[in-house]
């Protein structure tokens, strides 16, 4: 399986997509589409899955959840995945990833959870409307990123292809593998996350991003007529037949751009310009998707249609994770002393980890495009937090100035540190001084 040309070096690419509901043509351009192309790639070995244990956080329809299983599953094989050369598989297949699951929780910081993006929402949300922070929000919502982060680390990924709205979670991911590995010595890689820059996030049916909370999606596989009746509807301004149009702006225009070609796409921006109707417009849009899509949507139907088929190749793909993960799992709870009493472990001066525990200060940067740093303890749970810098220096001389002066630096405002509810200053100061001893 494993190609072993020593020339090439492999990089993984794993993705998942969540089984709530039934793939549309926002899916298929910004995941499945791409997550086809690069499995294809030399050099490159992939990862993908039907991500049902994260259904459950969303969704409590056992029959969505198992038809959107078969639905997606069928979507990524008409679209061309070749499940034996992709590692393809159902996560609820995979035992391990619920059990890393544990180990991921007990080196996450409780406070760094507490700054999810998912769960900030609905938090914010309830203190709006003036109920308890936590209304509603259920364990599950809150641990999302932990299980996000054993779905990656199992199968030590290098590269995470997500959407903008997932990069947190990747960020995250980092971290627990640096804990872990920080504490248990090297054993998980840290991911990295890819943005396919070119595929802007395609807009939907009423010009906003096109996805189910919006309920303005085209499924990927509606029947021909339905395609055309829903193109039809994609809003347009009043623009008359004969009135130039713009591009900018237009829906219709750039789910085209997802399809066409570079000359397919001048053509109509020509067209645009010369006046062509709505009307118009839209027959060239359904016919490029449709010319596309019937292919796959043939295969997609026959598929469909022999659901113990697609059972099959996800049991195999299963299989095939499970030769990674179940020896991975072994290894990672020897690291962390889950172990059989038998056999004598190794003494305890060998065992300790090499490392002493150290705080960390970590620059990144954001969706926003500033630049930010935190500073996490020796468990990774964060202490200290920075609002957005226009420039990575100004971070950087506010990380200096952490260091030369401590915890007083965190009363000059112009610093803009927060410090999480729950941690104090003195916690702060002490991490600081730790760090300001090591260097010393
Ligand atoms: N959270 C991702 C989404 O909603 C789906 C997902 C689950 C995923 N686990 C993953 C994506 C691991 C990439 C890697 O889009």
């Amino acid at each position: 399986m494993s190609s072993s040309s020593p020339a090439i070096p492999v990089q993984r690419f794993l993705t998942g997509i969540t089984t709530t509901g039934t793939p549309h043509l926002g899916n298929f351009v910004g995941s499945i589409r791409p997550s086809v192309a690069a499995s294809r790639l030399a050099g490159v070995q992939s990862f993908y899955f039907l991500a049902d244990y994260h259904a459950l956080i969303k969704c409590d329809e056992p029959s969505r959840i198992q038809r959107s299983t078969l639905e997606i599953a069928a979507s990524w094989l008409a679209a061309g995945l070749d499940p034996e050369r992709v590692t393809f598989y159902r996560q609820s297949d995979i035992p391990e990833i619920p059990e890393l699951t544990w180990l991921l929780t007990c080196v996450t910081g409780k406070g760094v959870l507490n700054r999810a993006h998912a769960y900030k929402a609905s938090v914010d949300k309830n203190t709006a409307a003036g109920n308890d922070p936590d209304s509603d929000v259920t364990a599950g919502l809150f641990m999302y990123p932990v299980l996000m982060g054993a779905d990656i680390l199992m199968f030590k990924a290098h590269k995470v292809p997500v959407g903008r709205d997932q990069i947190q979670h990747i960020e995250m991911a980092r971290d627990m593998a640096h804990s872990f590995n920080h504490l248990y010595g090297e054993h998980l890689v840290p991911p990295e996350a890819v943005i396919e820059e070119s595929v802007a996030t395609l807009p939907g049916l009423d010009g906003r991003k096109m996805s189910k909370s919006y309920d303005n999606t085209i499924p990927l596989f509606a029947p021909r007529e339905q395609l055309r009746k829903l193109i039809a509807g994609i809003v347009t301004d009043s623009r008359a037949p004969g009135e130039p149009k713009d591009v900018a702006g237009s829906a219709l225009f750039q789910i085209y751009q997802a399809f066409a070609s570079a000359s397919e796409t001048a053509a109509l921006r020509q067209a645009y310009a010369d006046g062509i109707s709505w009307g118009d417009a839209k027959q060239v849009l359904f016919e490029r998707i449709d010319q596309e899509v019937a292919p796959m949507r043939e295969h997609y139907l026959a598929l469909i249609n022999e659901p113990a088929r697609i059972e099959q190749i996800l049991q195999a793909g299963a299989d095939k994770a499970r030769q990674t993960a179940t020896p991975f799992m072994r290894e990672l709870r020897q690291a962390v002393g889950l172990r059989k009493l038998g056999a004598q472990t190794g003494s305890a001066k060998k065992e300790k980890i090499s490392k002493a525990a150290a705080p960390v200060f970590k620059q990144y940067r954001e969706s926003d495009g500033k630049f930010y740093f935190k500073l996490l303890d020796a468990h990774g749970r964060l202490l200290l937090q920075s609002d957005g810098f226009d420039n990575p220096k100004e971070a950087a001389q506010t990380i200096a100035g952490l260091q030369t002066q401590g915890a007083a630096a965190l009363a000059q405002p112009e610093n803009r540190l927060h410090t999480p509810a729950g941690v104090t200053s003195d916690e702060v100061a002490a991490a600081l001084q730790q760090l300001a001893d090591a260097k010393a």
